[in-house]
């Protein structure tokens, strides 16, 4: 059994800079289209001067690496409480952003300069409303005082709900969902919203993170939840509800980083997201609906054309080895693991 679908593109990924740059880009410039970039670097992606310079080092790592292919990272800024309303449109306007990324301030990894109060930045928010430029979030409340299986849920209702009601213009993306109740969230919409979907928070749940032992691979932010909030994405990326598209969240650490005393949070997917989507979208009866999820409401959503171009995935007999980790200087990058056989092999 074989599908052909337009290629996907990734709404959501970090590539990172330097050797770490060069090691993982082939990963996901040999499959998708386009990607999103996350620009949580050290120091973070701030002006549009930095998104430039950024994106001439994935060029440059693509073409060092004999990548061939017409892969286009789509920039984004992080915003800070300092970030300037003009710097944003102009870098919006010239075509050098496509979105700006809202960190709540030490919700994750390199978040230490996003914003701990919204107010401050609400002149760049009303500019980006004006001129239809969109708010990715990481959708987490940071209060020590919440249950981090908690923090999403949490910020919908004291985050998130109250922006949209100020600033109902303003099109937001509420990125890597992990709950029924963002899923539900966005269902419940009536306008500008959408969310973003991983790989790994549609295949594993919270037990495949602690159960049976602790397996420090699979830990990232949002941390995973429990097996209702799995199945409730699932439903959700299967439904063909285009406010609904893939943003894989990979995020490379190295193996040493990873099993850490206090390990860094982060999947690396880009290896093989394609195939663990096949399998799970055959599962769910879903099929024909992976091209919408992975190829098409994505493009809807940020305005821009669907892939003229097409992969096309086989079912086969034998499972699909798992991808060998990717050596970054002395160590390695370790490609995330379905905890499941797969069996679809894009071509
Ligand atoms: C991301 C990273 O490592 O940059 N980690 C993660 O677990 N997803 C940051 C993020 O997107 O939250
Ligand atoms: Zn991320």
């Amino acid at each position: 059994m074989q599908i052909t679908l337009r290629r996907p593109d990734d709404w959501h990924l970090h590539l990172r800079d330097g050797e770490m740059l060069s090691a993982v880009i082939a990963a996901s410039a040999t499959r998708f289209a386009r990607a999103l970039i996350m620009p949580n670097l050290v120091p973070p992606v701030i002006t549009g001067a930095d998104a430039k310079a950024y994106k001439q080092r994935i060029m440059a790592a693509m073409h060092e690496q004999g990548v061939k292919s017409n892969f286009t990272p789509l920039m984004t800024l992080y915003l800070t409480e300092n970030t300037v309303a003009q710097d944003v449109i102009d870098a919006a306007k010239d075509g050098t952003i496509l979105a700006v990324k809202l960190y709540p301030a030490g919700a994750t990894t390199n978040s230490a300069s996003g914003v701990a109060n919204l107010d401050k930045v609400m002149p760049v928010l009303e500019a980006m409303a004006a001129n239809d430029i969109v708010l990715c979030v990481h959708g987490e409340v940071t209060d020590p005082a919440i249950d981090i299986f908690d923090r999403e849920a949490q910020f919908i209702d004291s985050v998130l709900d109250p922006l949209r009601r100020r600033l109902p213009q303003l099109r937001i993306v509420m990125e890597h969902i992990t709950t029924r109740n963002a899923a539900e969230y966005v269902q419940g919409s009536e306008a500008n919203l959408a969310a973003s979907i991983t790989t790994h928070h549609l295949m594993i749940n919270r037990n495949h993170m602690l159960a049976g032992g602790i397996r420090p691979h699979y830990y990232c932010l949002p941390i995973v939840k429990r097996e209702e909030h799995r199945q409730a994405l699932v439903s959700a990326a299967t439904s063909a509800d285009s406010r609904f598209f893939l943003g894989t969240d990979s995020a490379p650490h190295t193996r040493t980083a990873k099993l850490s005393e206090c390990g860094c949070a982060g999947v690396f997917s880009a290896a093989n997201t394609l195939e663990c989507l096949a399998t799970l979208f055959e599962e769910a009866q879903a099929l024909a609906k992976l091209e919408v999820f992975a190829s098409r409401s994505g493009p809807a959503w940020y305005g821009l054309p669907v892939n003229e171009d097409t992969v096309t995935l086989e079912k086969r007999d034998e499972p699909l080895a798992l991808p060998m980790p990717f050596p970054v200087g002395d160590d390695t990058v370790v490609p995330f693991d379905p905890a499941r056989p797969i069996y679809w092999h894009q071509l």
